[in-house]
């Protein structure tokens, strides 16, 4: 690639930048170096571009940001935080808040998920969750259960483990064979649940795929069973009415640990704290990111069942390791701060209840749309959304091509090959979902 510079308009300063050192994640970075999408500030519902023009964000930033931009108790927490405590090792180290806000986190999550191990991301969440079902085994002599079983279309992160158990071609292709024995269970999508809002009437026997896994592997090999909630990267999947309680059972019977990824679901998206409980399903262990410190640092978390947590403790000799895992920057202390700010922040301010609250005016909103020949199919549950384009010119051409516009016509969102994902913060108002309606009808109309 030649040299490509940048004018980085900021209101009061005009720089040169170059852009060929960056190489971004999950990019296409030719493309976008050639018009480049650079955001400088954000507030609130909004964002800024390089240019002083405004952007209302109808994706939470990717799904982290509930509580709105630029929370000045989060930064705040955050700073005095690193001025008293910058950094202590979390082996055989500690320090208060990391205790504090897993408590904090355990009131929150459903039934007995008490123990909470720290990450910084989504991707290490699903690894963690991984290793704890392996170790559970192990510690209580069935170490033969190794295999795991997903989904077609999930998306668990991007680190080995994660990448196993995705059921998105594009991010398994070129990464060899992973890990071996994991089973992929169908996806919930069905055409005939298409603009279905909320959960769809059919399709729980669906959970039957984990029976099929049973009969033919043996349940005493199978680890776990992770389900995201909501299948959110590939598009918003809402489960069918039953399914999940339907892949509890069958878990149940043959004592195969059920993982629910809630990176994307936790903290209010779905109008409780956790899918979980809006499903009213409760999983063994539960992976969150993203919205547990509102964005503003990299955190990640595992809940982790009483139950599950006790056999692995116990079985480990007196005095030694339990659980040879950790990070770093496990539980590092700004990130706790930033939880513990984000939590009261939502707490304070009733969030998951102001989320549930406008949920039907923003899916009405969204069902607004159904007229737009682009659309093929609408799909959403509490605060997250999805509307599927009829493709156009390639698989995701015209989702790229969509995502590009919105931000040219002021709104910014994340779109996943032909789907675009609506998830506004919580605290969005009704002016809010209006303006973002008012801007995907009249961008979805051109493109
Ligand atoms: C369900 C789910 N799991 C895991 C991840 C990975 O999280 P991260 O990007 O923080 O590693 C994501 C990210 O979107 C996700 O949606």
């Amino acid at each position: 690639m030649g040299h490509a510079e940048f004018t980085l308009r900021d209101q009061l300063q005009p720089r040169q930048i170059s852009l060929d050192e960056y190489w971004m994640p999950f990019t296409p970075n030719r493309d976008f170096k050639s018009d480049p999408k650079m955001v400088v500030r954000a507030e609130g519902m909004y964002y800024w571009n390089d240019r002083g023009e405004k952007l209302i964000d109808a994706s939470s930033g990717m799904f982290c940001v509930n509580a709105g931009h630029g929370r000045k108790e989060i930064a705040d927490a955050v700073h005095r935080q690193l001025t008293e405590l910058d950094f202590i090792a979390p082996f055989l180290r500690a320090h208060p808040k990391s205790f504090e806000l897993a408590t904090r986190i355990a009131e929150l999550t459903p039934g007995d998920l008490n123990r909470i191990f720290f990450v910084n991301s989504g991707s290490e969440a699903v690894d963690t969750a991984m290793k704890v079902a392996l170790a559970y085994h192990q510690a209580r002599g069935q170490g033969g259960r190794n295999m795991f079983v997903s989904r077609e279309r999930a998306y668990h992160g991007v680190n080995f483990g994660g990448v196993a158990l995705s059921g998105i071609v594009n991010n398994r292709r070129k990464f060899g064979p992973t890990l071996p024995g994991i089973a992929f269970m169908r996806h919930t999508h069905l055409k005939e649940n298409y603009f279905t809002r909320g959960e769809a009437a059919q399709g729980a026997e669906l959970a039957d795929d984990l029976q099929r896994f049973v009969a033919l592997y043996g349940g005493e090999n199978i680890a776990a069973c992770f389900v995201e909630p909501i299948a959110g990267s590939t598009g918003c999947l809402v489960p069918p009415k039953g399914y999940l309680k339907r892949v509890r059972d069958i878990c149940d019977q043959h004592g195969i640990l059920l993982v629910f990824d809630e990176v994307i679901c936790g903290f209010g998206r779905t109008g409780k704290a956790f899918a979980a409980q809006s499903f009213g399903v409760t999983p063994d262990v539960m992976t969150m990111a993203k919205g547990l410190t509102n964005g503003a640092q990299p955190m990640g978390a595992v809940a982790i069942s009483e139950r599950i947590h006790d056999t692995i403790v116990a079985a480990a000799q007196d005095g030694a390791i339990e659980f040879f895992h950790g990070y770093t920057y496990s539980g590092h202390p700004a990130s706790c701060a930033a939880g513990l700010a984000a939590l009261d922040i939502y707490r304070n301010e009733g969030l998951f209840e102001r989320g549930a609250a406008l949920s039907p005016y923003f899916l009405d909103g969204l069902w607004s749309l159904k007229d737009l020949p682009a659309v093929a199919d609408l799909r959403g549950y509490g605060m997250l959304a999805a509307i599927e384009l009829h493709p156009a010119g390639g698989p995701g051409a015209r989702g790229h091509l969509l995502q590009k516009k919105l931000f040219d016509n002021g709104l910014h969102l994340k779109t996943t090959g032909d789907s675009a994902i609506v998830a506004p913060p919580l605290i969005a108002e009704k002016q809010h979902v209006d303006r973002i309606v008012e801007c995907l009808r009249k961008t979805l109309a051109g493109i």
